[in-house]
């Protein structure tokens, strides 16, 4: 059993939550005074969480056969058969299928289609005027990844399916169904019904217009699969590849406006260099930092054992790539941001920077949103000087980690 938390502890977890906004400050309290594993008290809601290499390596890869992807939770009520939430063969069977379009190989055919993408969104900036990174990432992301993935050209679209995208993100993130789960969720069905119209539409136009298509779509078709799986996979590509590219992005400005020194450094080795280094050591502080997905959640298939600390079958495991990330018996000034740890290779032990999870089922996508966030980045940064607001900041456990209440910025269209 993990150690009880004696009352000194539980008042420092509830000085974190108010000062820090978020539960991610008790979480980090938790770790510092009970360890690499822990159980949340919140009552109707006890899952235990581990962090750090040895840990992560079990769940991800030598035990994993003791852990389930597949929850009770609305992401499984959403996604179905999706490929994030299945197990076993289905799992690689829908896997193996959508490899071959996020192959780092065929990346470099999507470069000129993600600095479209962007100029579309940036079309209706106002010189001069403020906007917010948060939702304008999200319009970026979502364009790139239907246009890759699908073939579907969205910004006709987007003032449509904003709002059902936007629900179906805050169907699966934490909320009152964590500690009842039958809580009534009011709102949901209309929007929902509306986006799998809109999926189910797209399946439809392929299946009887073009043919010949390379794309993720066309793989899922020739496979044979039923239109409902195939729009299980889709909604869950959809979701993953897009919302979590957009806090990535979101992130990289909030962390660039709060470093002024690093963001002149970064725009003079845009403007002069053809890759900026410092840019992707921004990128991978940003998924130190802040990543995105900042745990994975799990059912316990086979009791398992971390250190003695027995988690018994059906209970919900939770590994932390935040607290991983920000261990300061790993990371040299753990909470601070500091792009230059990266300059030289990473020195920290294997499994201890897991931004895109590990072992076999990794992140699908991992590559895609890596590339995605440098050419828009470049992109964006050759095309307009973004000055920072300095309003406060801070990070929302939704279906992501999300800088909170956006990151909003007086832009000006450069001249060159
Ligand atoms: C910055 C961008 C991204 C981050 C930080 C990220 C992070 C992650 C993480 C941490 C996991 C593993 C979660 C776990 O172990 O519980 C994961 C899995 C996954 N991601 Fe991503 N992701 C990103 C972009 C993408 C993109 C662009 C796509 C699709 C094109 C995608 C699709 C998926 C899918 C389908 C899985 C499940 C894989 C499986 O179970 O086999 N992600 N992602």
């Amino acid at each position: 059993m993990p150690k009880p938390l004696s009352p000194e502890t539980g008042r420092a977890a509830l000085r974190a939550l108010f000062k820090e906004k978020s539960p991610l400050g008790p979480l980090k309290v938790m770790a510092k005074h009970v360890g690499y594993f822990f159980q949340i008290p919140i009552p109707g809601f006890r899952p235990y969480v581990v962090f750090g290499p040895e840990a992560v390596r079990k769940v991800l890869v030598t035990e994993r056969e003791k852990v389930l992807w597949r929850n009770t939770d609305p992401v499984t009520d959403l996604l179905h058969r999706g490929v994030l939430v299945v197990d076993g063969e289905e799992h690689d069977q829908y896997r193996k299928l959508m490899e071959p379009p996020l192959h780092p190989a065929r990346l470099a055919d999507y470069t000129q289609m993600m600095i479209a993408q962007t100029d579309r969104v940036t079309s209706q900036w106002q010189e001069g005027k403020t906007v917010d990174m948060l939702i304008e990432s999200r319009k970026i992301a979502l364009l790139i990844i239907m246009q890759a993935l699908f073939g579907k050209d969205v910004w006709d679209d987007l003032p449509k399916i904003w709002d059902p995208i936007l629900k179906a993100i805050k169907y699966i993130s934490p909320g009152g169904w964590i500690i009842w789960r039958k809580i009534p969720r009011p709102g949901f069905r209309k929007p929902l019904k509306e986006l799998d119209d809109y999926l189910f539409r797209i399946i439809e136009e392929r299946k009887r217009g073009e043919k010949g298509r390379n794309d993720l779509l066309q793989h899922l078709i020739d496979a044979g699969l039923t239109d409902k799986v195939i729009r299980d996979q889709m909604l869950t590509m959809m979701i993953a590849g897009h919302d979590t590219s957009t806090a990535l992005l979101a992130w990289v400005f909030a962390l660039l406006g709060q470093h002024p020194e690093t963001h002149v450094q970064v725009n003079l080795e845009v403007d002069t260099m053809e890759k900026s280094p410092l840019l992707d050591h921004v990128i991978k502080e940003s998924l130190r930092l802040y990543p995105p997905i900042h745990i994975g959640n799990r059912r316990i298939a086979q009791e398992m054992d971390f250190n003695g600390n027995k988690v018994p079958k059906d209970e919900r495991l939770f590994y932390s790539i935040y607290l991983t990330h920000r261990d300061p018996e790993i990371w040299e000034n753990a909470e601070e941001f500091c792009p230059e740890r990266f300059a030289h290779g990473r020195k920290t032990p294997p499994m201890s920077y897991i931004p895109f999870g590990g072992g076999p089922r990794a992140c699908i996508g991992a590559a895609f949103g890596q590339t995605e966030a440098r050419v828009v980045m470049t992109h964006l940064l050759k095309t307009f000087t973004f000055k920072f607001t300095n309003h406060p900041i801070h990070p929302h456990m939704g279906a992501t980690l999300e800088p909170r209440p956006g990151v909003i910025m007086k832009i000006e269209k450069r001249n060159s």
